[in-house]
């Protein structure tokens, strides 16, 4: 199969689709990779680099979108790029479709097939190509958030680890998933007073478990979700229901009763957000203040970190894509139950038009949902 790498072109997107290593185990299974010049620099990786492992380097994102049969890219694609999908393309990157209806239109018209990243799922439950970012995001949630509480960022001048004789910041982390517990796990490293709240009680005592006690937990509802939100002077989102938009567990008024200068960072703004007051900011414009509370909502935290980033996420995503690079769409949905979860736009045989495959998306848009196995 023809693999192209397009340059991100979002805000501040430096992360790359493909390291160099990738492009050596792709070609050496007899795929071809078309790499767009320059597309790896901002995570550190020269077309030199790529070249040297089998890549074909092409000077123009259009090159790399008019020969490809596969798109290998980080996030989800801007109006420009979706003009340059062609039909029966395969599109394999991170597309949060559910809070994103225009998106969602434009990847049915350019009739490809979407597999988001962040709906690729194992029987366990798991999923594998959102795992390493949200680790990511949620180890930087903790050190940004302690950064915003700064006077100079208008937080509201607290040290996270407090001092001797002084108590440490209070932390409340909404998920204890994997960006949950990775945000918990750093604040709590760095001395702040750490309390998390998730709905399923298994995780919770998976991190009572691991941090001995370290790391207060709740279950999450309304009642306890409230009283923790008044109480933090940082507030960290990190829930999500796979595939769907998130759910608003913190309204405004929750927000207005926190401390002026207390800091929100809302991991899960790439689903919509689990926080009312939550709008999408980017590395450059990071945050805004409501209510007095210093909002941070970045869609590509790890973007800001992209070598680490980039090589997370090959790590992750080159088995499924060499997966679908050797069976090809229709094999792959069949055979391999993960890659179709993570199937979100499908083109069926003979169809102009792509269909919407999973369900959550189509729900949250209130469009219909063709099961793609029927
Ligand atoms: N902003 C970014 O740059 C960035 C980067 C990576 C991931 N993310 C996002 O972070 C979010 C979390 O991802 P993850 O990998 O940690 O997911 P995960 O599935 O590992 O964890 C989500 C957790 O939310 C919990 N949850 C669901 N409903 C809840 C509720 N009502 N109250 C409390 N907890 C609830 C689930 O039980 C689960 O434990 C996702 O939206 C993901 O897309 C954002």
């Amino acid at each position: 199969m023809i693999i192209g790498v397009p340059k991100e072109i979002k805000a501040q997107e430096y992360r790359v689709g493909l390291v160099p290593g990738g492009v050596l185990s792709l070609t050496r299974q007899g795929h071809e990779v078309l790499l767009q010049q320059g597309a790896g620099e901002g995570a550190g990786y020269s077309d030199e680099e790529y070249a040297r492992e089998g890549a074909r380097i092409l000077p123009a994102a259009a090159d790399v979108y008019s020969n490809a049969e596969l798109i290998c890219k980080v996030k989800e694609p801007l109006s420009e790029e979706v003009a340059m999908l062609r039909k029966g393309q395969i599109l394999f990157c991170y597309l949060h479709l559910a809070p994103l209806p225009d998106l969602t239109r434009g990847l049915l018209d350019a009739g490809v097939h979407g597999i988001a990243l962040e709906t690729i799922q194992t029987d366990d439950g798991y999923l594998p190509c959102l795992m390493p970012m949200s680790e990511i995001a949620g180890r930087m949630a903790a050190q940004i958030s302690a950064r915003l509480l700064e006077r100079e960022f208008g937080g509201s001048g607290v040290l996270l680890s407090g001092a001797s004789g002084v108590d440490p910041a209070r932390v409340v982390v909404l998920g204890a998933g994997c960006a949950g517990a990775n945000a918990a796990r750093v604040a709590c490293g760095m001395g702040a007073n750490v309390t998390v709240l998730d709905v399923d009680i298994r995780k919770l005592a998976r991190l009572d478990e691991v941090h001995a006690g370290h790391i207060r937990t709740a279950v999450s509802y309304e009642y306890t979700v409230r009283e923790a939100v008044r109480r933090a002077d940082v507030l960290i989102g990190a829930v999500l229901i796979p595939g769907a938009a998130a759910p608003k567990l913190v309204s405004e008024e929750m927000i207005a009763t926190m401390r002026p200068g207390s800091v929100v960072v809302d991991i899960s703004v790439d689903q919509g957000g689990c926080v009312a007051t939550c709008k999408p900011t980017t590395h450059a414009n990071p945050t805004y203040s409501i209510h007095n509370v210093v909002h941070y909502c970045v869609a590509n935290m790890p973007g800001a970190v992209p070598r680490t980033s980039t090589q997370a996420l090959t790590n992750a995503t080159l088995p499924w894509l060499e997966t679908l690079a050797s069976l090809g769409i229709r094999k792959s949905i069949t055979d391999c139950v993960p890659l179709c979860k993570g199937l979100n736009v499908y083109l069926p045989e003979r169809a102009s038009r792509s269909v919407i495959s999973c369900k959550p998306v189509a729900e949250a848009q209130g469009l219909a949902h063709c099961n793609v196995l029927n």
